[in-house]
């Protein structure tokens, strides 16, 4: 058995997308003993209950209205409860906003000539704790990161990913954990967000009275649920295009080495579509699903489609227009994301590292042509994710829009070798932040 299998959850598990179009909740149950099968994620969770609700009061991934958002979770929450025939107590969230930050941290103790083992391991993560939340480590910041940045007052740490570790200098550990040496290093990867956004989005999860077991980034999950090992040892880039964020996740040796947000996606071609032709939203997401394409085709001149103007109603003489008018107002808009997404993958410095494979997820991701676009634009080997299928899971949740869905359910499961750190309140409740890592390391080494 390998040592991710035997890490992993078992029991009944809640996954909560809150995304800018949709919220979707998923219940799974894990019963059976993980098996290999040849991707990363090792486990065969059964879907026992789902629940899917249109969003309300979120913008760009955020939460803008806190009743409305909340009843629209209540929403989905009960729908899947009642799936289920089950109250659930506690879910892991997406995170989809509050300007995620990947730092990296170079951190190293000494081992004295010794053989590394788990109480190495938990001082190496007690260092980055101690970096974030007092900045007495040791931990030195490698050309990606600053400490400063980590332990700046307004953000809150979400993930801390150990991504390699070296041993005297030797790199490219995976597990160092029975080898001998002096020093014992690690890159951690530590993602924060803005203090406001998650207190926000905690605050209104607990209005429904749900705990929160943990958060994760939105693209990171996508990853998880729809890339294969090689992928991820390699070096790929997810790309999850949603309605409101356009969200980044770079994996390289085997976890993700950099995330990011773009408050950009589909919602803002649908937009566009309405300004540009005078037609109300309803139609105009109509008019990009149906005839929509995110690259011009030859045809798109002679091929005229019916529009309906802002007052008019279905009754009245159609308009018709050509195609390419549509396609015209589309392509702009995504030319301009992927170049987005392409400069903040170069600010990133890890786009070397990201190699040249693209994957990309989302509901927006469906759009026509889109696959053909990014790999113009972005210069890489682009294809289409699908979320890993989930045992029970209804078809209409099967789909690229699931990806964080399904993501979150993975991460629950495997916790991938991330650390997973709590915010304050939880922090509270649990004895403190080292108290909590020190139990995830107990429950996982
Ligand atoms: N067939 C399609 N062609 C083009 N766009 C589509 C298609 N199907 C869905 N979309 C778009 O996908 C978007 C919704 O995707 P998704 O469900 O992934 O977003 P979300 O998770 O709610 O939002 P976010 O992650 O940005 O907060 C909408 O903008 C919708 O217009
Ligand atoms: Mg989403």
């Amino acid at each position: 058995m390998t040592k991710s299998q035997n890490r992993a959850r078992t029991g009944t598990i809640v996954a909560l997308d809150i995304g800018t179009s949709k919220v979707c909740c998923l219940i799974a149950r894990v019963e059976r003993p993980p098996v290999e099968n040849g991707t990363r994620i090792i486990v065969q969770p059964r879907i026992i209950g789902s629940g899917l609700q249109v969003s309300a009061g979120l913008k760009n991934g955020v939460i803008i209205d806190v009743e409305v958002a909340e009843t629209a979770i209540r929403k989905a929450v009960s729908a899947a409860e009642q799936m289920a025939g089950d109250h659930i107590r506690s879910v892991t969230v997406n995170l989809n906003g509050g300007k995620p930050l990947s730092k990296t941290i170079g951190v190293d103790v000494d081992i004295g000539g010794l053989k590394i083992d788990d109480s190495d391991l938990q001082r190496v993560f007690q260092r980055t704790v101690s970096l974030n939340t007092n900045g007495n480590g040791n931990g030195q910041t490698n050309s990606h990161s600053s400490t400063q940045a980590v332990k700046d007052p307004g953000r809150e740490l979400i993930h801390s990913i150990p991504v390699g570790y070296a041993v005297d200098g030797n790199n490219g550990i995976r597990d160092p954990r029975g080898m001998f040496g002096e020093r014992l290093s690690v890159n951690m990867h530590m993602i924060t967000a803005a203090n406001g956004v998650i207190k926000t989005l905690r605050s209104v999860i607990e209005e429904t009275h749900l705990e929160i077991d943990d958060f994760v980034i939105a693209p990171y999950a996508s990853g998880l649920s729809t890339l294969v090992e090689d992928e991820t040892d390699l070096g790929v880039t997810v790309i999850d295009m949603g309605a409101g964020t356009t969200s980044i996740a770079v994996f390289s040796d085997g976890d993700t080495v950099f995330t990011d947000i773009i408050p950009v996606g589909g919602a803002h071609v649908t937009n566009d579509i309405a300004r540009g032709l005078s037609t109300p939203i309803a139609h105009a997401e109509r008019l990009k699903t149906l005839h929509g394409a995110a690259m011009a085709t030859a045809s798109d001149e002679h091929e005229l489609i019916d529009v309906l103007h802002v007052g008019e109603d279905e009754h009245n003489s159609p308009n018709h227009i050509p195609r390419s008018l549509l396609n015209g107002i589309i392509q702009p808009r995504l030319e301009e994301t992927f170049e987005l997404v392409r400069e903040r993958l170069t600010d990133s410095g890890f786009d070397a590292i990201a190699g040249r494979r693209v994957v990309l997820t989302g509901g927006a991701s469906q759009l026509q042509g889109t696959q053909e676009l990014a790999t113009i634009i972005l210069d890489k080997q682009v294809r289409m994710g699908r979320p890993l299928r989930l045992r029970g899971l209804p078809d209409s949740m099967s789909g690229p829009a699931f990806a964080t869905s399904a993501g979150l359910i993975s991460y629950a499961i495997e916790k991938p070798s991330a650390v997973s750190i709590s915010t304050p309140n939880i922090k509270k409740e649990t004895g403190g932040l080292g108290n909590r890592l020190g139990n995830w390391l107990n429950e996982h080494f």
